[in-house]
């Protein structure tokens, strides 16, 4: 036995070392770490078993067939994150570059469908020059055979990929099809055709950085979720943002007893928006005073950020955070903010996680750019999106609510079950200089003083309809109420919906406007 034990002990030893100490040296050498060490980062201490470490290729062509390392690049396994079970796949650059073989391939798969079976999470970290060219079309078809996983899971596991390093070509459609991805900044990049390509196609010149680095996925691409300095930094937020989601679509978020009280109202809140209506001011203050400790997880905070998306508790309840930003565009809704918000929204949805929507909206951004972009197309996104969502919906509108974009915004109409505005709510089909402009033309045009005509229409108007009385004689607003109200408001309506069952007509799957 002892002898049986000594080998399997340096074939294991073998195994850990993936492609050798000298790869492993470059690789720390970059500022990367390998892949088991990222394991270590992500999962709590001494949590991680690792599966499939002896599977090996059986490809037998370009000289592969002498080069076999167990395991085969790529390092799977299941652990915990603050005691909660997830699966986890970490591609080894050290070995064939992270490349994507048939057994590399079937091992992530694997984990997939062990994760799919018990209803836990799948984290993937990304490292790899793609698909293993030696292999042909037996790669191409292990990536095929993962999107399908992907695809089946979403909207049943959360998937999160990391990526770390290359993630190119068809590769990147794998963590496309996750519900977050999070980068490493200035060492990872993802793309769908490389510089040398582009120069032979389109004579642009580009770095691997300004094609698809970290910051241009979190501003330009809206493709990643969150960057980060370091790997460590990114592993740790992985934990982080696993603490706001449930394992899988039937079960709730963990709950995190805050050290907030339900009751607390924050005064200052009251003069957080400026009196002149027209003037900007920044949502995040009223996110912050409004959310257990003041925490708000943003997501995707670089992009399109007219709109802001994230995740905060209310009393230790986690709730999905959706939120116009008067600060960039005046909270315009653009083609970027529908789309952003919209699959937000779907996937706290699909995870039973409550919705809370700050409206402050003077309606959808104007110009040809918009028009011929698909404003029409992509604004129905986030439309669909509340009205399909069936989770406990609570909006506040702490001021402008105009136009289209009311309704869009978690109005009664789409479903929200509790909606309230601040005494500074402006509920109307557009504002008064342009809605004086439109329906009293002819009065302006014929009156002596037209500015003075104008001006005195545009008060009467604002006078009329600038409050969200009018929307409350019909109850479209449940309760106006003062911004210190807000969090206890939040906190009773959230925890009197908690029972909340809403079903739709059974369907395949409805047809959202993509
Ligand atoms: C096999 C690969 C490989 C690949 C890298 N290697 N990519 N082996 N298939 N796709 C190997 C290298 O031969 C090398 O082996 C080791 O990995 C490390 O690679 P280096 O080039 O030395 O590393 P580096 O200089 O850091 O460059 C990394 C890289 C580069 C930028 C990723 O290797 C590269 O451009 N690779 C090719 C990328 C590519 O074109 N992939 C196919 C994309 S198409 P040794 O033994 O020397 O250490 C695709 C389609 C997917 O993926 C479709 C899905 C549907």
């Amino acid at each position: 036995m002892k002898d049986k034990i000594k080998i399997f002990k340096d074939k294991r030893a073998e195994a850990m070392l993936g492609g050798g100490k000298d790869r492993i040296k470059k690789q720390h050498e970059q500022g990367k770490l390998i892949a088991r060490e990222r394991i270590e980062h992500l999962l709590d201490k001494g949590s991680f078993h690792e599966l499939d470490m002896f599977v090996v290729h059986q490809c037998t062509h370009f000289g592969l067939e002498d080069k076999k390392y167990p395991g085969d690049g790529v390092v799977t396994g299941y652990g915990t994150i603050d005691g909660r079970l997830v699966y986890v796949f970490s591609q080894d650059f050290t070995v064939f570059g992270g490349a994507l073989g048939e057994a590399f391939a079937n091992k992530i798969c694997k984990v997939m469908t062990l994760a799919m079976k018990v209803g836990a999470p799948v984290i993937g970290i990304n490292d790899s020059g793609g698909a293993r060219i030696q292999e042909g079309v037996v790669s191409l078809g292990g990536y095929g055979e993962i999107f399908f996983r992907n695809t089946i899971a979403s909207g049943v596991i959360p998937q999160i990929s990391a990526i770390m390093g290359p993630c190119a070509g068809g590769a990147v459609y794998s963590p496309a099809l996750t519900d977050f991805i999070v980068m490493t900044k200035g060492t990872s990049h993802m793309f769908i055709t490389g510089p040398e390509v582009i120069k032979s196609v389109t004579k642009e010149e580009v770095s691997f950085e300004n094609l698809g680095g970290a910051d241009v996925h979190m501003t330009r691409s809206g493709v990643a979720h969150f960057s980060a300095e370091s790997e460590e930094k990114a592993l740790a937020f992985i934990r982080k943002l696993l603490s706001y989601i449930p394992s899988n679509n039937m079960e709730d978020a963990p709950y995190a007893k805050p050290e907030d009280k339900p009751n607390r109202m924050d005064k200052e809140m009251a003069s957080i928006i400026p009196d002149d209506s027209d003037k900007p001011y920044d949502m995040k203050k009223v996110i912050k005073a409004v959310f257990d400790d003041g925490e708000f997880l943003e997501v995707q905070e670089g992009w399109a950020k007219n709109i802001l998306i994230g995740f905060g508790r209310l009393n230790g309840h986690s709730v999905g955070i959706v939120a116009n930003q008067p600060n960039f565009l005046a909270g315009c809704l653009d083609i970027n903010a529908s789309v952003k918000a919209g699959r937000f929204v779907r996937f706290c949805d699909a995870f039973n996680i409550p919705l809370v929507t700050f409206v402050d909206v003077p309606g959808f951004l104007p110009g040809t750019a918009q028009e011929y972009g698909g404003i029409i197309r992509n604004g129905a996104k986030l439309l669909y999106a509340y009205c399909e969502a069936t989770v406990p919906k609570l909006t506040v509108i702490t001021r402008k609510a105009y136009g289209g974009a009311y309704d869009v915004m978690c109005s009664k109409h789409v479903g929200a079950d509790m909606n309230f505005a601040w005494p500074s709510a402006e509920i109307a089909v557009m504002g008064p200089s342009g809605a004086v402009n439109i329906i009293f033309r002819k009065e302006i045009s014929e009156s002596k003083d037209k500015e003075a005509t104008r001006e005195k229409l545009v008060a009467e108007y604002a006078e009329k309809f600038e409050n969200p009385y009018i929307a409350a004689e019909r109850g479209y607003i449940d309760e106006v109420i003062e911004p210190q109200e807000t969090r206890p408001k939040l906190i009773a309506a959230l925890e009197s919906l908690m029972n909340k069952r809403e079903s739709r007509p059974p369907k395949k799957h409805g047809s959202i406007p993509l």
